[in-house]
């Protein structure tokens, strides 16, 4: 038998799975991750912490699996994207906490660079906006704030890394320093036509160029991991950022294939084959995982608060005791009797991007029970992905390409059957759910199977995926847009002050 690792370094655990060469999962291991919240609006993670739940989750799959490193082929990683770490070369301690790809402390030096007039040439050599969100400026911020930073750095003394970066380096004892194009153009430092960092965008944040990893193809050969770890050295030989590892899971390899996510928020992506497409509807455009060195890119946008909904129907308005219960309460009443709530917590993200905007429930009535409340907070969930893959699916075809035809998907919410039929109803397309919906972890496997030889060729990785269910829409096109009119009349609501 082969088998093939899967590293999983998420936003809340580090997680390890070991998959066999049919992408089926043999074993698995989980650990939470302590989250820093420093400051408001400031969000951390302590680096060595990932580093060690992540190598220890690893052992732990391997143990469970009755596998020895010997029996593993090669490992793939896949992680959390834009969070930034800085480290010291020689004693490999990083310098600061991660600052997590939620943390909006560098807003300010974001202002400054579009004062400067930057937006445009941004967005055209990364694909990106300029937001907090993305690594530059986190990175900008340690360089600026941490005493002597910005000085070791340009002694070369010091190295940046996205989490992938981070585990390599790690994983290889120091020996290699690396990421990926798919991590890489999470930075909003990279050029994504030339897969090189961006001198201009370097200079303009003060970034000292030999602190940068290699950037490699998500498929290649990046190293070994040092014996000492997993008891042999296994070759890593794919890396991808958590969202495009997905994609490549969900084996959406070409143009028009898209996958959506359902995890605390929602991500939604559309491959769009060689083609740099810059999206008309407030999506971003990034790096697809790649197995050559021709660029290969995908529109992307996310929702913020989407099973996160649930979680704050549990603690918040202590709605039920366990996040399970939800659909049985959703369940019991025929719809939401014309409640809707956005939950806009933090804003709302693509396609509106209303930074101000707040969470708001409308339509409730006399007869409103907490039920209906479930069932339109679950629904706010669809809502959201719909107006994101719709806004996908114009961008398509402005771009002479065919709107998007089905919809694949994964994470943990998309067991919700209901959700996944409504989701199925407003979108008048189908939404495809795979065997495996590990997708994240398995692109990863994927990944490095196919550099190693396990796999021919992505075909054989295409015949591999295999529908659980097909969700087909049910709803007339005219109801299902009466239901969207509705949402966008809740939205308005929540945007005004
Ligand atoms: O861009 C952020 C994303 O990569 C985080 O994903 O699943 O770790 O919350 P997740």
């Amino acid at each position: 038998m082969t088998y093939l690792l899967a590293l999983d370094q998420g936003t809340s655990s580090s997680r390890s799975i070991v998959f066999d060469a049919s992408g089926k999962i043999v074993a698995m291991a989980q650990k939470e991750l302590a989250q820093i919240y420093p400051e408001p609006g400031w969000v951390e993670h302590d680096p060595l912490e990932i580093w060690q739940t992540q190598l220890g989750t690893a052992q732990e799959a391997l143990a469970r699996a009755h596998l020895k490193a010997g029996d593993i082929r090669a490992i793939g990683i896949t992680n959390q994207r834009e969070t930034t770490v800085v480290w010291n070369r020689k004693t490999g301690q990083p310098i600061h906490n991660a600052i997590v790809w939620q943390d909006h402390r560098t807003e300010p030096a974001c202002a400054e660079l579009r004062d400067k007039g930057l937006e445009p040439a941004i967005l055209q050599k990364t694909g990106l906006r300029i937001d907090a969100y993305f690594s530059g400026t986190k990175l900008k911020w340690i360089l600026d704030q941490v005493p002597t930073a910005r000085a070791l750095a340009r002694k070369g003394k010091l190295a940046f890394g996205t989490i992938d970066s981070w585990l390599i380096w790690q994983l290889t004892r120091g020996q290699v320093h690396a990421t990926d194009v798919s991590n890489a153009s999470r930075t909003m430092l990279f050029n994504v036509h030339s897969n090189q960092w961006d001198e201009e965008l370097l200079q303009a944040l003060d970034i000292e160029p030999g602190m940068m990893p290699r950037v490699l193809p998500s498929g290649a050969e990046y190293g070994a991991s040092h014996a000492d770890f997993l008891g042999q050295a296994i070759p890593i030989c794919g890396v991808a950022g958590d969202q495009q590892s997905a994609l490549f899971g969900q084996a959406c390899f070409s143009e028009g294939m898209a996958k959506n996510t359902y995890g605390t928020g929602c991500f939604t992506l559309m491959h769009t084959g060689h083609k740099f497409q810059v999206s008309q509807n407030g999506l971003i455009t990034t790096s697809a995982a790649q197995i050559t060195p021709q660029p290969e890119f995908a529109i992307e946008g996310s929702v913020f608060v989407g099973g996160a909904v649930v979680q704050w129907l549990r603690d918040g308005m202590h709605a039920f005791e366990r996040s399970s219960e939800v659909e049985q309460l959703a369940r019991s009443v025929p719809d939401s009797g014309g409640v809707v709530l956005v939950p806009a917590f933090t804003g709302l993200g693509a396609p509106y991007w209303q930074p101000k905007a707040r969470g708001a429930i409308t339509g409730l009535t006399r007869g409103s029970t907490m039920a209906h409340i479930a069932r339109a907070a679950l629904e706010s969930i669809a809502f959201q992905s719909t107006a994101l893959l719709q806004a996908m699916s114009r961008d398509a075809v402005a771009a002479g390409a065919a709107p998007l035809a089905e919809v694949r998907v994964d994470g943990g919410a998309c067991v919700n059957n209901m959700l996944m039929q409504f989701q199925a109803d407003l979108l008048g397309i189908p939404v495809v759910r795979p065997t495996i919906i590990e997708t994240t972890a398995l692109g990863a496997a994927y990944l490095a199977g196919l550099t190693c030889g396990v796999y021919r060729n992505q075909q054989e990785l295409a015949d591999l995926w295999k529908v659980e269910r097909r969700f087909t829409p049910q709803l007339d096109a005219a109801h299902a847009q009466a239901l969207m009119d509705r949402w966008e009349h809740a939205v308005r609501q929540a945007c005004a002050e």
